[in-house]
């Protein structure tokens, strides 16, 4: 069987460690009585795989497929990156290398399997190749090339099929997915790093990192979970950050676009993340003619003056329209202000050191003004020497 990925507030640790204590699955499921033991253990194997595919198949969601048959898992596969097999197709491809009949078996998948011709075949098609008798799915896809579609096709192949089985659970892993699909926009996730006394860096000497090595990590992993990466320009002036992923393995995913808030075009030309092999885009608001040597878009606020800055809803327009589903705010203070202020955050992860900067650039981020821009502690963990909260939109 494949190894599992690690992954901190993952909700499929959340369930097994219950499930492991013994203790009662989420609500939901449990009212959906018809469920048995073994049903709920395969979809939380296929849960499990799924990780896998996080932070590797954007604009795709992370899925999995559990093949069970006479009370046991024959075979399981993941949509692993972008452009290969889909969860469905990589579990019968798991039966055939194991030498499994897949004749008559049940299909475990967290997603709604597709009906339509994309990057690869449909995946109704290989189930109904494959002689699948059952289908339980975890959630529909709200796609709408998808939409229910899939399960018309295979209930119209005389395909028994069953939905809900861990829908919430699926729903949170292909969060970000179902919520561009929905709005063509990408999730917000702020991450902040602050020092004992709230602030964000030293004003009296050069700028240097005081979070742990754990922390940086954490940063990493994060980003690679990300599409794009987005700061102010006094963070690149200040900072020249290459907010590049290097700490974790980038695996078959793709490195973040970087995104620059940049009003009146002051990123210095030489800057790393405009001189680097990867993808920066710069946004402001006047100034024509840039020797920038990377993608720039002159974007004025269509509602307000261009002192005011690029309009964020438009700006979460522009990269949901360039398929950005997960989109990390590093800062600084003057930018995270403008997303809680406008309540356009949906997750934050703050890091809490305990070093001193000394007299320093204030934060501004309080418990208070994350509570006040609509979200509420989910966790408070150990990492490193640091403390890392997570906040969750209510
Ligand atoms: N500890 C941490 O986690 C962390 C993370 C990142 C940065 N930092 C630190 O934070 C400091 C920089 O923070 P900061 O608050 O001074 O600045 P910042 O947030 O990096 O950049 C702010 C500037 O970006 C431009 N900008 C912001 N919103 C915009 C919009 N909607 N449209 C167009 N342009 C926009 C504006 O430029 P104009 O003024 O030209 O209008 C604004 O002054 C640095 O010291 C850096 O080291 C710390």
């Amino acid at each position: 069987m494949a190894e599992r990925v690690e992954h901190s507030n993952n909700p499929i640790e959340i369930l097994k460690a219950k499930s492991q204590m013994g203790a009662a699955y989420p609500k939901r499921c449990m009212s959906d009585s018809d469920w048995t033991d073994f049903e709920r253990k395969c979809m939380v194997r296929a849960l499990e795989v799924a990780q896998q595919g996080v932070g590797q198949v954007s604009p795709n969601p992370p899925v999995g497929c559990v093949l069970a048959r006479d009370g046991e898992i024959i075979a399981e596969g993941w949509h692993d990156h972008l452009g290969d097999l889909h969860a469905e197709q990589a579990a019968i491809a798991d039966a055939e290398a194991r030498g499994v009949a897949t004749q008559g078996a049940t299909a475990f998948v967290t997603l709604e399997p597709c009906n339509h011709h994309g990057r690869t075949p449909p995946c109704t098609e290989a189930l109904l190749w494959a002689g699948i008798n059952r289908v339980v799915i975890a959630a529909e896809d709200v796609n709408p090339t998808v939409r229910g579609g899939g399960i018309a096709c295979l209930k119209r192949a005389g395909i028994e099929v069953a939905q809900g089985l861990l829908e919430a659970e699926a729903r949170e892993q292909m969060r970000a997915f179902m919520h561009w699909c929905e709005r063509r926009r990408p999730i917000v996730i702020l991450k902040a790093a602050l020092d004992c006394n709230g602030n964000v860096d030293s004003t009296e000497g050069d700028p240097a990192r005081f979070t742990s090595e754990e922390s940086l990590d954490k940063v990493h992993q994060l980003r690679r979970e990300c599409d794009a990466v987005l700061v102010g320009v006094n963070t690149v002036i200040r900072d020249d950050p290459k907010l590049t992923v290097r700490r974790v393995d980038l695996g078959k995913g793709h490195q973040p676009l970087r995104v620059v808030l940049d009003r009146r075009l002051r990123t210095p030309v030489n800057s790393e993340m405009v001189v680097d092999e990867e993808e920066t885009l710069v946004l402001h608001c006047e100034g024509e003619g840039t020797s920038l040597e990377c993608e720039t878009i002159l974007m004025p606020p269509l509602f307000s003056s261009s002192d005011e800055g690029v309009d964020l809803v438009q700006l979460l327009d522009l990269l949901g329209d360039r398929e950005i589903q997960r989109l990390l705010v590093e800062g600084g203070p003057d930018v995270w202000a403008r997303f809680l202020s406008d309540d356009l955050v949906d997750e934050a992860y703050i890091f809490h050191s305990n070093i001193d900067l000394g007299k320093g650039l204030r934060g501004g981020i309080t418990s208070k003004i994350l509570e006040d821009a609509g979200l509420i502690i989910s966790s408070s963990d150990v990492v490193g020497v640091d403390r890392l909260e997570h906040w969750k939109r209510a």
